[in-house]
């Protein structure tokens, strides 16, 4: 089985092409903590977003919670996908799951496009092509890299594992939902946000305006993981985070999100 969780579509994409390849059902990341009995042999794949040089909130607590019964021969692999830097996302997926009784096999990492709008700009579509179409060799191969079973970190330029533990320092201010803002004018109250939240970090409001009736989102700091799959969503781009206002939004084109 290959396990996945993706704000945006880019870890799902690389999933799904991992599992339509090796023959492995494709899941996403559900209720945590959940039960997975392994087969004889079996393969177990996580694809997960790199946040602030290690694995994405949701998929830490997968690794570190999950209770998994292992079987005979079974592999474990990780890939974290990224914009620009995996960082420590190897080092950190094996300490999650050792910590968890597991040995991870092997780690992966994919260069997509990048989701962190705060900082980054996603207007320039022609790049995003581009850095798509390149994606594609390096998922075959990982592909190639998980058929043959190979073992070790094969994460790109990786960081010494307390580069993550420094920026982890800085996701307790980064992981503040009072940097949302939402557009009331420009929100039509849809409620996708809110329905697509994985963690139900979102509440509808009534709007404060008394011209405009309608309800907004509202977000809820103990629960939100900064995925930012709730802004990229957005059908009338209407939330910004930080500073991404202006910087566009992002969707991998080749799966459905
Ligand atoms: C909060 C946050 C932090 C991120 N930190 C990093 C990072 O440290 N290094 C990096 O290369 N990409 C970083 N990214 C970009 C994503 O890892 C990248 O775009 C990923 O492919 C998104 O996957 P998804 O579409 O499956 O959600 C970050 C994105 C977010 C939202
Ligand atoms: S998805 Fe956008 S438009 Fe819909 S309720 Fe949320 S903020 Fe408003
Ligand atoms: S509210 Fe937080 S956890 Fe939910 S989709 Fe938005 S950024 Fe992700």
């Amino acid at each position: 089985m290959i396990h996945y969780f993706s704000a945006t579509g880019n870890s799902k994409y690389v999933a799904e092409r991992i599992g339509k390849a090796i023959g492995e059902e494709v899941c996403s990341i559900g209720k945590i903590p959940a039960d997975i009995t392994l087969k004889d042999n079996e393969v177990v794949g996580l694809v997960a977003p790199t946040n602030w040089l290690g694995a994405s909130l949701l998929a830490r607590e997968f690794m570190m919670k999950t209770h998994f019964a292992t079987a005979q021969n079974n592999y474990f692999f990780y890939v974290a996908t990224f914009g620009l830097l995996p960082g420590a996302s190897g080092e950190d997926a094996r300490r999650l799951l050792a910590g968890n009784g597991i040995a991870l096999d092997a780690s992966f990492s994919v260069h997509m496009p990048e989701n962190f709008t705060p900082l980054f700009s996603v207007n320039n579509k022609k790049s995003i092509a581009k850095t798509l179409e390149k994606a594609e060799s390096k998922i075959d191969q990982v592909i190639e890299q998980v058929k043959n079973r190979v073992k070790g970190n094969h994460t790109c330029v990786r960081l010494p594992y307390f580069m993550r533990q420094v920026m982890s320092v800085l996701l307790s201010y980064e992981q503040q939902t009072k940097r949302f803002r939402v557009d009331e004018n420009t929100c039509i109250g849809c409620s996708l946000c809110y329905n697509t939240c994985p963690v139900q970090a979102i509440s509808m409001k009534p709007n404060k305006d008394t011209q405009n009736r309608g309800m907004h989102p509202e977000w809820t700091s103990e629960k939100c993981a900064i995925c930012l799959g709730c802004l990229h969503r957005c059908p009338k781009n209407a939330i910004n985070y930080g500073g991404s206002k202006g910087h566009g939004q992002y969707l991998n084109p080749n799966t459905k999100i």
